[in-house]
C-alpha cells in the first residue's frame, strides 16, 4: 500500500512511519505542517528506504491537500496531525479548533472526492484511519473503564476538538460511506516525545536539577501506552479493523501521576545520580492544579484483543526505563528543542479565573 500519514513528524506519527518502513513493505507519504511539535529528525533517514516522501502542508489548506491526493494516489490515510497538548489548548484553543476540527473536515472532504474517483476494487480497499484519544470520553472516578460504547463527554478544548473530529469521521462514513476506522488510545510515552508532556518534562527537569511540577495532589490517574506498541496497534487497526468501527487501545498500565514521577526519580537515581547523591524525589513540587483536570482515564482494551489480536508487549516499568535511558543517550535530539522551542515553563493557566478569591 501507499499510506498517506498526516502528522508524521510528531511523536506518534514518527513512530508509525519508523515502524512502517522497518517492518512492512508499504510506501509512506508524510504530510506535516511542521509546527513547534514536529521534528523530522525523529524519522532518522527515511529516504534510504526508497519508500518515503515528505510534503510540508497544513491540513487546513484544501487545495494543497487535494493536490497531494492526486499526486500520490494513496491506498489509505492514517490521520495523526493535530494540536495535542491539553495545557496549550487552555491557553489558545483557536489553533485546536482550526487544526483538529477544520483540518479533519478538509482531509475528509478531499479523501471523499478522491475515493469517489477510484475504481471499485481500490475504492473498497481504501481506508481513512482517524487516530484519536480516550480523553473524548471525559473522566472516570476510581472505578470503571472506557469501552467503545462509552458516551462522549470531553472536558478540555483539546478533547472537545478531538471529539468533534471523531464525530465528523463517523458522519462521513454513515452519510457518504467513506470507509473509515477510528482508534482511541490512552497516554503514550517513549522516545522522541516533545518535552511539554509529563514524562519527558520530568526526565529533563531531573537532569537540569529543576523542580518537578505535579499538578494538584498528584492522585490523577492515566493509563500509559508505550509508543512503539501503539504504532503496531495502529497498523493492525488500519489493515484488519472493520470499516465503520472504533477500537480502544490501552497499555494495561494505570498509574497515579505521583507514582509516575516517583518511578522516574528512582530510575534517574540509578541511571544518572545527582551530584552529592541526593534523591531526585526531593525536586517534586506540588503546583496549582490544571483547570478542568480529568481525574482518571482507563481503557477496556478487550475489543482490540478479541477482534484484532493486539495486546501491548511493553510493561510500564520496562518502557519507562527504556524511555529514561533514551533521553539520557539522546541529548542532541532534545537540547535544541529545550533551547529554541520550549524551556519547561508552566502552561495552561492563562485566562482561567481563580475559583476561590479571598
Ligand atoms: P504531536 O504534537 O507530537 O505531533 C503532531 C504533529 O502534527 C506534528 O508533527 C505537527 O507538526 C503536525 N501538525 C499539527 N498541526 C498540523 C496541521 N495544521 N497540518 C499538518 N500537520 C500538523 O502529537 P502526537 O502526540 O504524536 O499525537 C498524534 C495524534 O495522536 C494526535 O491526533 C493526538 O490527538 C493523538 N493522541 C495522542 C496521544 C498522546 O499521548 N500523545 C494520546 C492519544 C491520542
Ligand atoms: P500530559 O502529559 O499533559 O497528558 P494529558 O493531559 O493528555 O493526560 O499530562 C499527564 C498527566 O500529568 C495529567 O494528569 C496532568 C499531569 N501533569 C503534571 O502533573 N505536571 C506536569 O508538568 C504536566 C505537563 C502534566
Amino acid at each position: 500500500m501507499k499510506i498517506l500519514v498526516t502528522g508524521g513528524a510528531g511523536f506518534i506519527g514518527s513512530a508509525v512511519i519508523r515502524h512502517l518502513l522497518a517492518a512492512t513493505d508499504h510506501h509512506v507519504v508524510n504530510v506535516d505542517k511542521l509546527t513547534y511539535a514536529a521534528d523530522l529528525r525523529s524519522l532518522g533517514t527515511p529516504e534510504a528506504s526508497g519508500r518515503y516522501s515528505f510534503e510540508q502542508i497544513d491540513i487546513c489548506d484544501a487545495p494543497a491537500i487535494r493536490a497531494a491526493f492526486e499526486r500520490h494516489a494513496p491506498d489509505a490515510i492514517m490521520h495523526l496531525a493535530a494540536e495535542s497538548h491539553v495545557d496549550r489548548s487552555i491557553d489558545g484553543p483557536g489553533e485546536f479548533v482550526r487544526t483538529n476540527i477544520l483540518g479533519t473536515y478538509v482531509l475528509l472532504d478531499a479523501a471523499l472526492a478522491y475515493w469517489r474517483g477510484l475504481e471499485p476494487e481500490r475504492a473498497s480497499a481504501f481506508r481513512f484511519h482517524h487516530i484519536s484519544t480516550d480523553e473524548v470520553f471525559g473522566e472516570l472516578d476510581a472505578t470503571g473503564l472506557f469501552t467503545e460504547e462509552t458516551p462522549y463527554d470531553p472536558s478540555s478544548p483539546y478533547s472537545a476538538s478531538k471529539a468533534s473530529s471523531d464525530h465528523l469521521v463517523r458522519a462521513w462514513h454513515r452519510t457518504y460511506k467513506l470507509p473509515t476506522v477510528v482508534s482511541n488510545c490512552s497516554n503514550n510515552y517513549g522516545p522522541y516525545q516533545f518535552p511539554e508532556k509529563l514524562i519527558p518534562l520530568t526526565i529533563l527537569n531531573c537532569l537540569a536539577g529543576k523542580p518537578l511540577p505535579v499538578y494538584g495532589t498528584g492522585t490523577n490517574v492515566r493509563d500509559w501506552l508505550f509508543v512503539e506498541d501503539h504504532a503496531t496497534a495502529l497498523v493492525r487497526v488500519l489493515t484488519e479493523g472493520k470499516v465503520g468501527e472504533s477500537y480502544n487501545i490501552g497499555g494495561n498500565s494505570e498509574r497515579t501521576n505521583i507514582a509516575v514521577v516517583e518511578t522516574i526519580c528512582r530510575t534517574m537515581d540509578r541511571l544518572h545520580p545527582r551530584a552529592g547523591g541526593a534523591p531526585h524525589a526531593e525536586l517534586i513540587t506540588f503546583v496549582r492544579d490544571r483547570p478542568g483536570h480529568d481525574f482518571r482515564y482507563a481503557i477496556d482494551a478487550s475489543k482490540i484483543k478479541r477482534e484484532l489480536g493486539f495486546e501491548p508487549s511493553v510493561d510500564f516499568d520496562t518502557g519507562l526505563e527504556r524511555t529514561v535511558a533514551w533521553y539520557l543517550a539522546n541529548e542532541d535530539w532534545w537540547r535544541p528543542l529545550v533551547e529554541r522551542q520550549y524551556g519547561g515553563e508552566r502552561l495552561g493557566l492563562s485566562g482561567v479565573r481563580e475559583t476561590a478569591k479571598k
